[in-house]
């Protein structure tokens, strides 16, 4: 049997659409988001819509009464089209222009500032009622190298002393509503980490809390949880987590989170053609410009024969795309079975940072994107073409 994506063959899809095309089980993202809420009843849940902001997938999203975590102006104004409550959404921009402060301050989200700094520009602007500052612990854990968001060499957040300063400068400008924050790196794991680093946050709130002489109305973790890409990996076992955080987490304040791969990676499919087969190598029509993840941080995607995904693994391959870059691999000698030109594979857990940081490199407008639910399909997004290459170079 060909290989089933929400009651669908993948085949079928696939030529229904063309490839490259990103498929997402819309039943893997509710079943996601109703773990996450059943585990941390308590918590406020805001999506990291950078994850995939597709706006279909936003809405499902809304529907699920959660928040947005956006990290830009054009997130800002993604998330307010898809209907998310701004009051329970948080912006945490990391070097953000004047014009994105500016929007955020008009559309009521709550902000989270990355620097001092930062404040200080936005004091030039207006100041909202509550503020929220970005700590960097001196530690943190990814992983990849690439998306470690914390640690004395990171570019994210602020040290203790400097955010302390920074909440003192908003006390004195009249703020009176405070959260804090901290996102230490992506794609974790390691149970026990949350914990560690809940705590951790929790003590640096109650240092600068008396040192300033404030009270937090929230502590936002960030996002951060993992999924399993690799067959060794088990997934995390999110009631455990949600013990752990409990039992450190004794602030009395609101609990914020902002998971992003977790709700849509596993829910996501690219699928490819075969185009070429080119003695180890076999070339696909996706690229790292579908999928940037391998060539980026080396990232390990599972890579299925749609048309025959029983097949035994008899062969060693090297699956490369169609750009101009040494880089644009999927998987350098992986077991296959036997591949075909014209045989779809599927790369699959590309649900969370697939899509949002696809590119137009080597003249690749962007794939297609479909929604499958128990047998039913939708496109989503349509497939980009040449025109929309151009568009904004003609005068
Ligand atoms: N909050 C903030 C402020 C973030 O910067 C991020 C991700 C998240 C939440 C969501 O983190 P998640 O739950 O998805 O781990 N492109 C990389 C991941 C980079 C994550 C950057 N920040 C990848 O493909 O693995």
């Amino acid at each position: 049997m060909e290989l089933q994506i929400g009651g669908l063959s993948a085949v079928y899809l696939a030529k229904e659409y063309g490839t490259p095309l990103y498929v997402y089980d819309k039943q893997i993202i509710l079943r996601r988001v109703q773990e996450l809420k059943e585990a941390f009843p308590q918590a406020k849940i805001c999506y990291a819509i950078k994850a995939n902001s597709n706006l279909h997938i936003l809405q499902l999203v809304v529907q699920q009464g959660l928040g947005a975590d956006c990290s830009s102006k054009a997130e800002i104004e993604i998330a307010e089209l898809a209907g998310f409550d701004m009051k329970k959404s948080i912006y945490s921009a990391v070097n953000p222009s004047n014009d994105d402060l500016k929007k955020a301050l008009e559309s009521g989200i709550i902000l989270n500032l990355d620097d001092l700094s930062i404040f200080r520009r936005l004091q030039k602007i207006g100041l909202p009622r509550k503020i929220s500052f970005r700590v960097n612990p001196g530690f943190g854990e990814g992983k990849f190298p690439g998306i470690v968001c914390a640690g004395e060499d990171s570019k994210f957040g602020m040290t203790e002393e400097r955010a302390a300063e920074a909440y003192r400068l908003a006390k004195e400008n009249g703020i009176v509503h405070f959260g804090i924050h901290m996102m230490t790196g992506s794609c974790v794991m390691n149970e026990a980490y949350f914990e560690e680093m809940t705590k951790a946050i929790q003590d640096i709130a109650v240092r600068i809390g008396n040192k300033v002489g404030i009270e937090f109305e929230f502590i936002d973790i960030g996002g951060g949880f993992g999924v399993p890409y690799e067959a060794h990996e088990r997934a995390l076992d999110m009631k455990s987590v949600s013990e752990r955080i409990k039992r450190v987490f004794t602030y009395p304040a609101n609990l914020v989170m902002e998971p992003g791969r977790y709700f849509v990676a596993e829910a996501g499919t690219l699928l490819t053609t075969v185009t070429t087969m080119k003695g180890k190598f076999v070339g696909v029509d996706a690229g790292m410009t579908t999928l940037i993840r391998p060539a980026l941080y080396g990232a390990y995607h599972p890579i299925v024969l749609a048309n025959n995904p029983s097949a035994l693994f008899t062969e060693k391959y090297s699956i490369v795309g169609p750009i101009c870059e040494s880089t644009d691999c999927f998987a350098r000698d992986r077991d296959m079975p036997v591949v075909h030109e014209g045989d779809i594979l599927a790369i699959q857990v590309a649900g969370a940072y697939g899509f949002a940081m696809a590119s137009q490199f080597n003249g690749q407008p962007k794939p297609a994107e479909v929604m499958v639910s128990h047998g039913i399909h939708t496109i989503i997004r349509k497939r980009e073409t040449t025109e929309d290459l151009i568009r904004y170079a003609r005068h």
